[in-house]
């Protein structure tokens, strides 16, 4: 049963083994603001986060940003119907990804392909405008089938396809993820699925309400972590195993480590690669800082201080673990502080809701784990927080998650911050590790040294 297979897995034996190593928090309850920080801290979001439409505008016109383009959407032959959605969906050029991706994807003969491009520059628009281009209307049988690691993000990525589609009718989608149900023996007769790995193959291999072997697009988002071993990667093979032969596929994410990438151009035959730059320069729109904590509480102040300075944006916190989330949140909001708080401990429903209310900017801070570190979108986040720095099952920097974590925020050429908490020795090395692997400086934010503050975001 999907009930069983876990979408968000590995984020949870990441939490498991994370939990052992750093036991519980505990801390006291008396609250120790510090002034020096806050105003610090509200510095740095008046001067980091300066953006306009102009900004974006001339990012357009530099040929090494992610959102150049040379192209137009009418350049890129789409059906007038998906043309007209994609105008209301008010985008008006291309960024790169999609200028780069789509030829080779709405090819004919179909070629397959496998993209890295840097978050928040468009990669779901591009392999959703290839499968609703791929759609025949007329047969009545799933033709396309979009995997997502989780719940969130294939409700999401729904959404994006739906406003696409606006303009096409004719074209339908089932979410294939936990709370969707179908009856033994029925044929599903929609073109689009799009879902998690776990209830994809209950349906497609238990149920058999469609048939994988009819497909023509294969889409796999975050496709490293839905090929990697500590990932899905066993229902996405099994899954990947049943396409026919012709099944165009298509990978996106913004991390490929080098294994996972030869296994990825071994599993996807004759692909094409696109990886638009080095992974590093993701962060050029993000600026990254850490805040030195005694522990647990001063921690507490650190993010009751962001919560304070959020202004007109929004934030994400990180944690390691549900229960260090719920703890958080429980204690801001003891605190009189208007947080929302996402875990696997909730029901899906209640999921959707928590993020239904963020994205409308119903709650300003939103506190979570790994489960939505990746492709989540929302445009108001402007700082991301990580209240325990990501780590690996080894207890080592992991760096892919950190690159996803922080790319909540800065999307689509706007600027953002990410904030990390640095309580012990050993978070400092992570901190350390972090910043040598993406060679980006992680600048730290002292509170007490007013000329810091004064060059913040000069
Ligand atoms: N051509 C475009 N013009 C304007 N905005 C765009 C365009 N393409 C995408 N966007 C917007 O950019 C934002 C980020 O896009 P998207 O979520 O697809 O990023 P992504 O590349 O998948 O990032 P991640 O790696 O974090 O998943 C979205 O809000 C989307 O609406
Ligand atoms: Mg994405």
């Amino acid at each position: 049963m999907s009930q069983k297979i876990d979408w968000a897995k590995f984020a949870e034996e990441q939490e498991k083994s994370v939990q052992k190593k750093l036991g519980d928090v505990s801390l006291s309850s008396n609250r120790n603001n510090s002034t020096a920080e806050a105003s610090l801290l509200r510095k740095l979001m008046r001067n980091g986060l300066v953006e306009s439409k102009t900004d974006i505008e001339i990012q357009r016109q530099n040929p090494n940003s992610p959102l150049y383009s040379v192209k137009t959407f009418e350049a890129l032959n789409l059906n007038p119907n998906l043309l007209k959605g994609v105008y209301d969906m008010g985008f008006n050029a291309p960024s790169k990804i999609q200028e780069t991706a789509l030829p080779t994807l709405l090819a004919n003969p179909p070629q397959n392909l496998i993209a890295q491009a840097q978050s928040g520059t468009g990669k779901t628009a591009a392999f959703v405008l290839a499968m609703l281009s791929r759609v025949d209307a007329s047969l009545k049988y799933p033709q396309v089938l979009c995997l997502s690691p989780t719940y969130e993000l294939a409700i999401q990525t729904g959404e994006v396809a739906a406003h696409m589609a606006k303009f096409c009718p004719e074209i339908e989608m089932k979410y294939a993820v936990r709370g969707e149900e179908v009856s033994r023996g029925s044929h599903l007769t929609e073109h689009i699925i799009i879902g998690t790995p776990g209830k994809v193959l209950d349906w497609a291999l238990k149920f058999r309400v469609f048939d994988l072997k009819k497909l023509t697009v294969f889409v796999l988002d975050e496709a490293d972590v839905m090929i990697a071993t500590q990932g899905h990667q066993d229902q996405c093979i099994r899954i990947h195993k049943n396409l026919g032969p012709n099944c165009q596929m298509m990978f996106f994410s913004a991390t490929y480590d080098q294994q996972i990438m030869e296994f990825a151009e071994m599993i996807v035959p004759d692909s094409i690669t696109i990886r638009l730059k080095r992974e590093e320069e993701s962060l050029d729109n993000i600026q990254q800082y850490y805040v030195k904590c005694s522990g647990p509480q001063e921690k507490y102040n650190a993010v009751t201080n962001i919560y304070g300075t959020v202004g007109v944006g929004q934030a994400i916190i990180f944690c390691h673990t549900r229960r260090t989330a719920s703890w958080l949140a429980e204690k801001m909001s003891k605190d009189g502080h208007a947080v929302a708080v996402l875990t696997g401990d909730l029901t899906v429903e209640q999921r959707i809701n928590v993020l239904d209310r963020f994205r409308s900017g119903q709650e300003k801070v939103l506190i979570t784990t790994n489960v939505l570190s990746r492709g989540i979108d929302v445009e108001q986040v402007t700082i991301v927080v990580n209240f325990d720095l990501p780590i690996d099952m080894q207890g080592k920097a992991d760096c892919d998650t950190y690159l996803h974590r922080i790319g909540r925020t800065g999307r689509f050429g706007k600027q953002g911050i990410a904030i990390n908490l640095v309580d012990s020795q050993e978070a400092m090395n992570i901190c350390r590790d972090i910043e040598k692997h993406f060679n980006r400086k992680i600048h730290y934010l002292n509170a007490d040294d007013s000329d810091e503050i004064e060059k913040i975001g000069a």
